[in-house]
């Protein structure tokens, strides 16, 4: 049976290169893909991913695709998945009203409220007046989000009163973000190390993925602006037997009774961002889809056909699937454009000098101009290892992306240094 692909970054890579290796699936089609999909699957660089009637007419001249995967928060969030079910299509990917636990950040937090699931205090906030007495009256750091999509950057951490006064008007005043500002969830700053925990469901149950962990920042050492995660390890060495339990108890199944409370039918991925606080894990975000770069530390570690889980999800029978994972360490690295997450060069030719075994090259912004690789985003490559231990596959991830060179290429030299 052949798979669409909606998506084209490192962690689309990923999912088409862990179900190539399932031997039911037949061709991987992507739209728009990437260089690196396109040497296992065939790529459609003209379509973009919210391009929703372009991407059903594909399926209706594609009759043997049997599976359509939405990767990216932005056609989730859109309704893709409500749109190709309509029209018959197996989806991997929730529809809209599930997809909301990321789409709008006041709603995920009034459905952690009701139904008591571990998060940071916080109001909620249509008006400017209100919005800025309330934080200049609070305790600092403070934390400011935008409520609707942002690429990740629509959250600021606060130090004092001046800091979240301008979060403030950026958001609600200027526009920063569109319509995304217009409500702004003003939130308690919590503290301790960033654990993710993607888990697979198919509407009746839920089932954990390995941890991970991301590392956000552009620089060594957690510094420099956010970015959409520069490498991510798994597992995560901070997520003992004993969170495992508190995060399954008291968060997970408590997440998808939620679910089922509101009436909504959750079919693909939920992204659990946490944090260990001292008070035990509390949710920090949920987003309804595979992490990047998570996914691309995590799925080389799935030892059960990924066809046969996204299937399950999409037929309801998820129960009568066993996941086993690999005992072994996975970290990805990011090799990124200099300048990202700001403003960043296009078409600048890549040299990869080979990889090692048990290394994996996921292409992210890569592009083909006849035989020569181009870069074409900010993470343009993710180089993932997998090893016996976190030094291993840290040591391998490293030695191959000094094989790989581009100009004004930066990547963090701390993955997996960090517990
Ligand atoms: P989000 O987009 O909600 O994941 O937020 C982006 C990043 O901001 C998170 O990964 C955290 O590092 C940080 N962050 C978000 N909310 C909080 C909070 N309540 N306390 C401390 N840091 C936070
Ligand atoms: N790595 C963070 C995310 O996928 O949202």
């Amino acid at each position: 049976m052949d798979v669409l692909i909606v998506g084209g970054g490192g962690r689309e890579h990923a999912i088409a290169w862990a179900l190539k290796k399932s031997p039911k699936v037949g061709k991987i089609y992507a739209v728009p893909g990437n260089a690196g999909i396109a040497e296992i699957g065939r790529c459609y660089p003209e379509i973009s991913v919210t391009d929703f009637e372009r991407i059903l007419r594909f399926l209706k001249t594609h009759k043997d695709v049997g599976l359509t995967v939405v990767a990216p928060e932005e056609p989730l969030a859109g309704g893709l998945a409500d749109l190709l079910g309509k029209n018959g299509h197996k989806v991997f990917g929730p529809v809209k009203a599930a997809a909301k636990l990321e789409s709008s950040k006041s709603f995920a937090k009034e459905f952690m409220k009701k139904y008591e699931i571990p998060t940071a205090k916080y109001a909620v906030f249509d008006d400017y007046v209100n919005a800025v007495k309330y934080a200049l009256s609070s305790k600092h750091p403070l934390v400011i989000k935008a409520d609707g999509l942002a690429v990740g950057k629509g959250v600021y951490i606060c130090e004092n009163t001046k800091e979240s006064k301008t979060a403030i008007d950026e958001l609600m005043l200027d526009g920063k973000f569109g319509s995304s500002g217009g409500r702004v969830i003003v939130e308690e700053f919590l503290e301790g190390p960033e654990i993710t925990v993607l888990a697979f469901s198919d509407g009746n149950v839920i089932v954990p993925m390995a941890s991970s962990q991301d590392h956000k920042r552009a620089f060594d050492g957690d510094k420099g602006p956010n970015t959409g995660g520069m490498g991510a390890f798994s597992p995560s060495p901070v997520f003992t037997a004993d969170a495992a339990k508190d995060f399954s108890e008291n968060i997970m199944e408590k997440t998808l009774a939620g679910l089922k409370g509101e009436g909504i039918i959750f079919k693909g991925v939920i992204y659990f961002g946490l944090m260990l606080t001292r008070d035990g894990l509390k949710v920090i975000e949920y987003n309804a889809r595979f992490g990047d770069p998570e996914t691309q530390a995590v799925l080389p570690r799935l030892e059960t056909d990924l066809f046969d889980i996204m299937s399950a999800c999409a037929d309801g029978t998820l129960s009568k699937i066993k996941i086993k994972w690999s005992g072994r360490t996975c970290v990805c690295v990011v090799l990124a454009s200099g300048g990202y997450p700001g403003k960043f060069e296009k078409e600048l030719p890549i040299s990869i000098g080979g990889t090692d075994r048990d290394v994996m090259l996921f292409h992210a912004g890569t592009v083909k101009s006849g035989r020569r690789l181009l870069t074409n985003g900010g993470r343009v490559l993710g180089v993932t290892a997998l090893g016996a231990t976190m030094d291993a596959a840290r040591n391998k991830a490293y030695k191959n992306a000094e094989k790989i060179g581009f100009e004004n290429m930066y990547y963090r030299k701390d993955i997996g240094i960090k517990k």
